[in-house]
C-alpha cells in the first residue's frame, strides 16, 4: 500500500523537511579537516533533541548512531566513528528525522578540501542525477520514469549506478512502499499527487558494484573509488513536485 498524505500530514513532513535542512546548516559549520565523524554524529544529534525532533535512524534495526556518515569509497551506512575528516576526502551525510512521527531524509555529499576535477565532477552530477529524476515528478508519471532519467544521467557523465539500495517511501514510517530504483525497472507504479518519496542516486566514479563491510552496515565499492550520494524528500504535485527538505 503505498500511502497518500493528507494536508496535515504534508505540513508536518513541510516541519520535518524544514528541521532536517537547519541540521545540515549546523554540521556544514564543523565540516573541516581534523573533525571525527562521531564529533559530527555528537552536533547533529544535540541539534535534533534541541529541535523537539527524533533522530530516525539511532536503533533502528541495531543502527547505532543519529547519521549515516560515509567518506570516499563508503557509499551508505557509514557509522561514525574516531575516524578525522582529511583534506581531499569526500564525505556523506545521510540524514533522517523525524517531528511528530513524521520522518524528512536528505542526504548531501561535501567536499573537503581540494579533490581532482573527476571526484569534483561525481559529486556534483550525483547532485545533477538527482534533479534529472526529480523533473520528471508529477501525478501521473511512474516510478521508472524518475529510475530511467537518473540512470541516462549517469551513464551520460561517465558515473556507475548502485543498485543493490533504493530510494523509498516516507512518511510516518522511514521507508515506505513504494522502491524508486536509480536504474530503470518494469515498475509501472503510478504517482499521485500526495506520495512523499526519498529520491536517492548513489553514484560511483568506477565499478557500480558493493561490497558489506564486516561492522554489517557500512556498504564500500569494490574497487575502492569514490561513491557520491544525493537525496531529498519530495512531495508530489497534480502538476510536478515540491522538496520538502531544501535545495
Ligand atoms: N537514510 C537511509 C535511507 O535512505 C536510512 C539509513 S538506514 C539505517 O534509507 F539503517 F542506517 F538507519
Ligand atoms: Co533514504
Amino acid at each position: 500500500m503505498i500511502s497518500i498524505k493528507s494536508e496535515r500530514e504534508i505540513e508536518l513532513m513541510r516541519e520535518a523537511g524544514k528541521y532536517n535542512m537547519l541540521t545540515f546548516k549546523e554540521v556544514e559549520k564543523y565540516l573541516k579537516p581534523g573533525v571525527t565523524t562521531k564529533k559530527l554524529d555528537k552536533i547533529i544529534h544535540d541539534f535534533i533533541i534541541k529541535n523537539g525532533c527524533v533522530p530516525s535512524t539511532l536503533g533502528y534495526e541495531g543502527y547505532p548512531a543519529s547519521v549515516c556518515i560515509s567518506v570516499n569509497d563508503e557509499v551508505v551506512h557509514g557509522i561514525p566513528g574516531a575516524r578525522v575528516l582529511q583534506n581531499g576526502d569526500i564525505v556523506s551525510i545521510d540524514l533522517v528525522l523525524s517531528y511528530k512521527g513524521y520522518h524528512a531524509d536528505a542526504t548531501r555529499t561535501y567536499i573537503i578540501g581540494e579533490v581532482p576535477e573527476d571526484v569534483r565532477n561525481l559529486v556534483e552530477n550525483t547532485k545533477g542525477a538527482f534533479y534529472a529524476g526529480v523533473a520528471k515528478v508529477k501525478e501521473g508519471a511512474r516510478i521508472r520514469d524518475i529510475s530511467k532519467a537518473i540512470e541516462d544521467y549517469a551513464h551520460a557523465h561517465g558515473l556507475s549506478v548502485v543498485e543493490e539500495l533504493v530510494g523509498h517511501g516516507i512518511g510516518s514510517s522511514m521507508h515506505e512502499e513504494p522502491d524508486v530504483p536509480n536504474f530503470d525497472t518494469n515498475s509501472m507504479v503510478k504517482l499521485k499527487t500526495g506520495m512523499t518519496l526519498a529520491i536517492e542516486p548513489m553514484l560511483n566514479l568506477g565499478s557500480k558494484h558493493v561490497f558489506l563491510e564486516d561492522d554489517d552496515w557500512t556498504v564500500k565499492t569494490v574497487d575502492g573509488k569514490p561513491s557520491a550520494h544525493y537525496e531529498n524528500t519530495v512531495l508530489v504535485t497534480k502538476d510536478g513536485y515540491e522538496i520538502l527538505t531544501g535545495e
